[in-house]
């Protein structure tokens, strides 16, 4: 099968009867057409912290378990000296432990000591060689901030140093401790060199006892040059989408591998040494740098709404590699303060300054609301009592407590299934505003289901579309989600969002494929998946015209190759069609 993609827009060469509907004004008919409204929000963006793609990714720590908190929970091979070598290189010696009775919050338990008998030639210490190598660029700015501690009683001299291989120096920063107690320094180290795959060594210069916690490496240009923000080139790719919304912070992330590791928003605002870190699903560690009030400043950041998904107080039912059975409810007991958690959320979010969450939102630097709309609730999850129950008391307090809130419920992981009707059933019985559907399956499926949406009924729930992809990286799978996005379109009044998913994947260490964006240290791959979203994105239009693009085929050709759709962009006038077509067919346009 042979497609091919066209994008045009077309102001002029417009039929004259769109003319004509076009004066009727929005969803009024003239004849026999009728323009449809389409939502404001089709075409979003997911992101899940899956295959690195916040730490090591997104988020521009370039530190990797800068906080000592890695552990076998994570994953079998780590602790918290993981990814640190101990550095001795001048003949020094001493000894190094990871110790826990006087940490900087207790949340964050663990930090090393370095108990130094003698400094040698170069001084004792550790090195850290990122997330895959620290990705230089010379005359760059880095700034650099460790939390010390002297434990001994003179001040010690530390030097932090940038390394390439054999030692050779990249640049440095050096500073002395100012008396006991946990203190944080910082400084800047210019990098002299560009560098694929640098270390960062940091070196106590004397005979001493001392303790370090929080080493952390940002390039001064993130994105948007937020503090703890995100790495430029990555974040640059996601606002060149133009996405209209961003989900976040998953998927399966979110109801979590048992009830210990649901996501807990709480736990990844404030200061980031008081962030309570935790296992990532996908096995490695979440140090929660990239917490809530990153992702929301981020969507503001690339002008998206943000969609914050929180789990139905169930976790998923594949915890513990269980295969569908090891969704677990929150006992009744937590219920209450875990739904006042999400009610929390939207005051964080939404809330006055002088509100309790707003003054967090405030204290973080951002007093203005970042004007949330939706909430996620439950990622498909099945279809039990305790998931129903559960949602049931948390939406009923949301709605009544905030209407102004969008709720988006859950109807399983696929397209049609026990899940799916039930989950669909309920969200009936509960008049649910909008339902996620899922559906990850081959290029076919795309183009046989461009009118799954023509006929649902449009009194039900609206439909957001929050995890879709065909598998694959293709231009044949590119073109056949272009395919069903145009009947995404055409159905925009009860599809109201839509996101392709995952988004991110670091190429040495992806755990799903296939992703929208690969990247690795240096570089940014966009798929052809990603242009076919871009394309849609910024072409997305308002109205949607019927019966502008026919196809004349012979009996041979299957509709399902064809696709195609006309949208109005009321703000400019400009008119779009989209085509995705056969060679073997004849385009006409009436
Ligand atoms: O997108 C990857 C995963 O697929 C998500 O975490 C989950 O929701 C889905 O099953």
């Amino acid at each position: 099968m042979k497609l091919t993609i066209k994008i045009i827009f077309a102001t002029l060469l417009i039929p004259a009867f769109v003319f004509a509907q076009q004066s009727a004004g929005k969803g009024q008919s003239t004849g026999k057409k009728q323009l449809k409204p389409i939502s404001n929000d089709l075409f979003g963006v997911f992101f899940e912290d899956l295959s690195y793609s916040a730490d090591g990714g997104l988020y521009a720590e370039l530190i990797q378990n800068r906080s000592f908190e890695y552990s076998p929970g994570d994953n079998k091979k780590w602790q918290p000296l993981s990814f640190w070598e101990y550095t001795t290189a001048g003949f020094g010696y001493g000894t190094i432990s990871v110790e826990s009775a006087q940490p900087i919050a207790s949340v964050n338990p663990h930090y090393i000591v370095l108990n130094i008998d003698d400094p040698g030639k170069e001084g004792v210490g550790i090195t850290n060689a990122g997330f895959d190598g620290i990705y230089l660029r010379a005359g760059e700015n880095y700034n650099l901030s460790v939390y010390v501690r002297q434990i001994s009683s003179a001040p010690i001299p530390v030097k932090v140093e940038l390394r390439g291989a054999k030692g050779v120096s990249y640049g440095q920063f050096s500073f002395k401790t100012q008396g006991s107690g946990w203190k944080k320094y910082t400084g800047i180290i210019k990098a002299t060199q560009n560098a694929d795959s640098a270390k960062l060594t940091l070196l106590a210069l004397a005979k001493c006892k001392i303790a370090i916690d929080e080493v952390s490496l940002f390039s001064e240009h993130t994105f948007k040059n937020e503090k703890n923000g995100m790495r430029a080139d990555l974040a640059q790719a996601v606002a060149d989408l133009k996405p209209k919304f961003m989900r976040f912070p998953g998927g399966c992330l979110v109801h979590g591998d048992g009830l210990n590791n649901i996501y807990r928003w709480k736990n990844t605002i404030g200061p980031v040494e008081f962030r309570q870190q935790q296992r990532n699903i996908w096995n490695y560690h979440q140090s929660f740098g990239l917490g809530f009030f990153e992702y929301f400043r981020f969507c503001e950041d690339i002008g998206a709404k943000p969609v914050p998904v929180v789990a139905a107080a169930v976790s998923c039912q594949n915890s513990g590699g269980t295969r569908g059975t090891g969704q677990k409810g929150l006992p009744m007991t937590e219920m209450k303060s875990y739904i006042q958690d999400i009610l929390d959320l939207i005051e964080y979010a939404n809330g006055p300054a002088t509100s309790k969450w707003g003054a967090k939102r405030a204290a973080a630097g951002h007093p203005k609301p970042f004007h949330l709309q939706y909430i996620g609730i439950g990622n498909e999850d099945k279809q039990t009592y305790d998931f129903r129950n559960r949602f049931k008391m948390i939406s009923n307090e949301v709605r009544a407590k905030h209407p102004e809130i969008t709720i988006i419920g859950t109807v399983g992981p696929f397209p049609s299934g026990e899940d799916f009707e039930l989950g669909w059933a309920f969200a009936d019985k509960l008049s649910v505003p909008v339902v996620d559907e899922h559906f990850y399956q081959k290029p076919a499926w795309f183009l046989d289901n461009n009118a799954r949406y023509d006929d649902y009924r449009r009194t039900k729930s609206k439909v957001y579309i929050g995890e879709y992809a065909s598998w694959g990286n293709s231009l044949l799978n590119a073109l056949a989600e272009a395919a069903f996005m145009t009947g995404l379109e055409r159905n925009g009044d009860i599809v109201a969002m839509a996101s392709y998913a995952p988004m991110l994947a670091n190429l040495s260490h992806t755990s799903w494929n296939p992703n929208l964006i690969y990247f690795n240290n240096k570089t940014v791959v966009p798929t052809a998946n990603y242009y076919v979203q871009q394309l849609f994105s910024v072409n997305q239009g308002d109205l949607y015209v019927p019966g502008v693009i026919r196809f004349k085929q012979d009996n041979a050709v299957k509709d399902s190759t064809l696709a195609a759709s006309c949208v109005k962009d009321s703000k400019t006038g400009d008119i779009i069609l989209k085509i995705i077509m056969d060679e073997r067919c004849q385009l006409y346009m009436k």
